[in-house]
C-alpha cells in the first residue's frame, strides 16, 4: 500500500492564488538539505535555490563562478529535504544569456537532474526570447528586475536601482513583459518601494521583494543573512532573527575550551 502524505504542496498556481487573496508570500534561499528540511518545516511557501551559494556557500564575491554543475548539485540537496514548499532554482550566469537553446537545455537539465519546480532568470527584454521557450516547454519561470546581480560588472554597485525615471520605466515595462510571456512570479531586488508598489499594482503575477519595501506581494531573504550568519552583510533592509554567527562561533570556542582542559567527554558521555 502507498502512503500518500497528507501535505498539502505549493504550487504556483497556489502563489497566482494568494496574490489575488491578499496574502503575503513567504520564500527563503536554501542550498542544502538539512537547510531546507528545517526551513520547509518553519512553513516558508517557497524557496529559492539562489545562485547567491556562489557567495554564501563558496566564498566567492559574486554570483559569477557558480556553474549549472553546482546548482544542480544544491537543487538536489534541497528538493530532498523539502515536503510542501515549491522549490525554484537559479538558472546561473553564463548558462542563458548567450542563446535560447541553450537557456532552455540548462532549464531542462535542472528540472529533470533536480526535480526542483521551476526555474528563475534575470532581467527583461534582452531575455525574452529564452523566457518564452522555457515557458513553452511547459517549465514555470520566475523573473528577477532590479538589482540583478549576475550583471555586477555592468552596475558597478549593489546600490538601490531604478531611482531615475528611465529605469524605472524600463524596469515596469519589463515587468508586463515577463507577465506577458508567461512568467509565473517576478523578483524585484533593491528598488524603491513606492516604484516596487507601481509595479505590484499594474501585473497579475506576484512581485516577491527583496530590499524593496512592503508592498510587494512577497518577501525573500538570504537565509544566512536572516539568521545572522553572515556577520559582515548588514544592508538596510536586511531584519536579523538571530545572531547565529556569535551563537555558533561562541559554541565553538567552548567545545575548543571543554576538550582542552579535559571536560569533554566525560563518564557518561563515554562507553
Ligand atoms: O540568489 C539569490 O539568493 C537571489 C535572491 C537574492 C533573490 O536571487
Amino acid at each position: 500500500m502507498s502512503v500518500h502524505s497528507e501535505i498539502k504542496k505549493i504550487t504556483t498556481e497556489t502563489l497566482r492564488k494568494m496574490k489575488f487573496d491578499k496574502e503575503k508570500i513567504t520564500m527563503l534561499t536554501a542550498y542544502d538539505f538539512t537547510t531546507a528540511k528545517m526551513v520547509d518545516a518553519g512553513g516558508v511557501d517557497a524557496i529559492l535555490v539562489g545562485d547567491s551559494a556562489s557567495n554564501v556557500m563558496a566564498g566567492y564575491e559574486t554570483t559569477l563562478p557558480i556553474t549549472l554543475d553546482h546548482m544542480i548539485y544544491h537543487a538536489q540537496c534541497v528538493v530532498r529535504g523539502v515536503e510542501r514548499a515549491l522549490v525554484v532554482v537559479d538558472l546561473p550566469f553564463g548558462s542563458y544569456q548567450s542563446n535560447p537553446e541553450k537557456a532552455l537545455e540548462s532549464a531542462v537539465r535542472i528540472m529533470k537532474e533536480s526535480e526542483a519546480h521551476a526555474i528563475k532568470l534575470e532581467g527583461g527584454k534582452e531575455v525574452e526570447e529564452s523566457i518564452r521557450k522555457i515557458v513553452n516547454a511547459g517549465i514555470p519561470v520566475m523573473g528577477h528586475l532590479g538589482l540583478t546581480p549576475q550583471s555586477i560588472y555592468q552596475f558597478g554597485t549593489y546600490k538601490v536601482r531604478a531611482k531615475e525615471e528611465e529605469e524605472a520605466e524600463k524596469l515596469i515595462s519589463d515587468a508586463k513583459l515577463l507577465e506577458e510571456l508567461g512568467c509565473f512570479a517576478v523578483v524585484l531586488e533593491k528598488i524603491p518601494a513606492a516604484l516596487a508598489a507601481t509595479v505590484t499594482k499594474s501585473i497579475s503575477i506576484p512581485t516577491i521583494g527583496i530590499g524593496a519595501g512592503a508592498d510587494c506581494d512577497g518577501q525573500v531573504l538570504v537565509y544566512h543573512d536572516m539568521v545572522g550568519m553572515n556577520n559582515g552583510f548588514s544592508p538596510k533592509f536586511l531584519r536579523r532573527y538571530l545572531d547565529l554567527y556569535t551563537e555558533i562561533t561562541g559554541a565553538v570556542s567552548q567545545y575548543v575550551k571543554d576538550v582542552k582542559t579535559a571536560d569533554f567527554p566525560n563518564q557518561k558521555e563515554s562507553y
